[in-house]
């Protein structure tokens, strides 16, 4: 037993030396632009509330009042006697907002992606992904039992050579983030839907940081690029743009039967609360009604980028509202952050094994609620810190 013990303390003392150690924060009060943690009212720049509606008025009282109509859970299962009929409602609500047959809930979009995948692709299969796809993503492959090639980051050549070679594979499946959770560069959608047509593959995109962002409606980057239609499998999550919790699949309506038979992140567990399907649904007539928020997020980071850029930051290719700021080494980029703690600005460290080896950054984010005053004046902290750090 001591052993055992001993073992796990040496690992963590390793991470330690290696600044790579994670620890949790307590948060007080509702999701905002503003937060305290440790007793210290910080600016956030590290939520994906990007909307600003976590706490928006009509959430809260959907929530609530489903709470008080259908109490605390689903029960069990939603294949047994969990599926409310709010989950239909809610369902049909999300296929209409995405524009297509028929979309499915899951309790998040980590386990979304490790029932969708594996449930599209098995042993004789191959998958084809971008390289720096999400963790999710990877493990639902590990998980598909199918062959796995990877391209390097939205290089159209190279996804080209992983589909000559995957020319003899039963089903060809590719899939990429839309919009990359630590880059925040954008998947180039149209040329990968000409690659996957040409080669007969079918095409899951997964629209976590895309949906309630991009396109005219909101629907996503796949909307963006106005390539909805030859998109087989969407997924898209509702604890980020949408301020609640879960994550969906969207589609043809065989599809949607399939994953309800086939998909055992969504079989073997139970249901959503009502509560969250309830602000799920308002989360929805919101996005749809309030157009001016995802008009003003966009408009912020770009703001926000130029700035930066113009200071001599390293942003990688962001063109969304996720801005890393690229530092390298680990221990200097927990420096940054640190610093910016104290002057009350919440700026995460992201670190390997979250992005590659020698490439940690500060992920910002920015919300549509953020006003002017704030993100200027957090710019100029970022700016002055990053020179006395020898950044810029
Ligand atoms: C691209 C991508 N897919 C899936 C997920 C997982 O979503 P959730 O937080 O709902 O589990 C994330 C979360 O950060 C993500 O960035």
């Amino acid at each position: 037993m001591g052993e055992f013990y001993a073992d796990l303390e040496q690992k963590l003392e390793k991470l330690r030396d290696e600044h790579l150690f994670r620890e949790l924060k307590s948060v007080n009060g509702a999701p905002a632009e503003w937060v305290e943690i440790m007793g210290k009212r910080l600016f956030n720049l590290s939520s994906n509330n990007y909307l600003g509606i976590a706490a928006h008025p009509l959430l809260k009282a959907a929530a609530s009042q489903a709470v008080q109509q259908l109490g605390c859970s689903a029960t069990s299962a939603r294949l047994i006697v969990g599926n409310y009929e709010l989950y239909d409602q809610v369902e049909e609500d999300l296929a209409r907002f995405k524009d297509t047959e028929a979309a499915l809930i899951f309790n998040s979009g980590y386990m979304a992606n490790l029932g969708i995948i594996p449930a599209l692709a098995g042993r004789g299969d191959i998958i084809i992904s971008d390289k720096i796809n999400h963790a999710s993503i990877i493990d639902g492959i590990r998980l598909s039992g199918a062959e796995f090639l990877r391209y390097k980051h939205i290089d159209m050549v190279d996804l080209e050579r992983c589909l000559k070679k995957a020319a003899d594979y039963r089903r060809k499946l590719i899939i990429t983030d839309s919009v990359f959770s630590m880059d925040g560069d954008l998947a180039p959608l149209p040329a990968i839907v000409e690659l996957k047509e040409k080669y007969g593959a079918i095409l899951m995109v997964d629209e976590a940081h895309g949906s309630g962002i991009f396109g005219e409606n909101g629907r996503g980057l796949a909307e963006f690029y106005k390539v909805t239609d030859q998109v087989e499998v969407t997924m898209g999550t509702l604890g980020k743009a949408f301020g609640c919790s879960g994550a969906y699949v969207a589609g043809r309506k065989v599809l949607i039967d399939y994953l309800h038979n086939k998909a055992r992140s969504f079989i073997f567990t139970t249901g959503l609360p009502p509560s969250v399907l309830a602000s799920v649904q308002a989360a929805l007539q919101v996005v749809q009604e309030e157009k001016w928020r995802r008009e003003e997020v966009l408009d912020k980071a770009a703001w926000v980028r130029n700035e930066l850029i113009e200071a001599g930051f390293k942003l990688l290719n962001s063109q969304s509202q996720i801005i890393p700021i690229l530092v390298g080494d680990n221990a200097a980029t927990l420096e940054f952050s640190n610093r910016l703690f104290d002057v009350n600005i919440l700026a995460m460290a992201v670190r390997p094994p979250t992005v590659p080896l020698n490439t940690a950054r500060l992920r910002l984010t920015v919300m549509a609620t953020h006003s002017n005053e704030d993100l200027a004046w957090a710019v100029k902290h970022l700016k002055k810190i990053g020179q006395e750090l020898g950044i810029i």
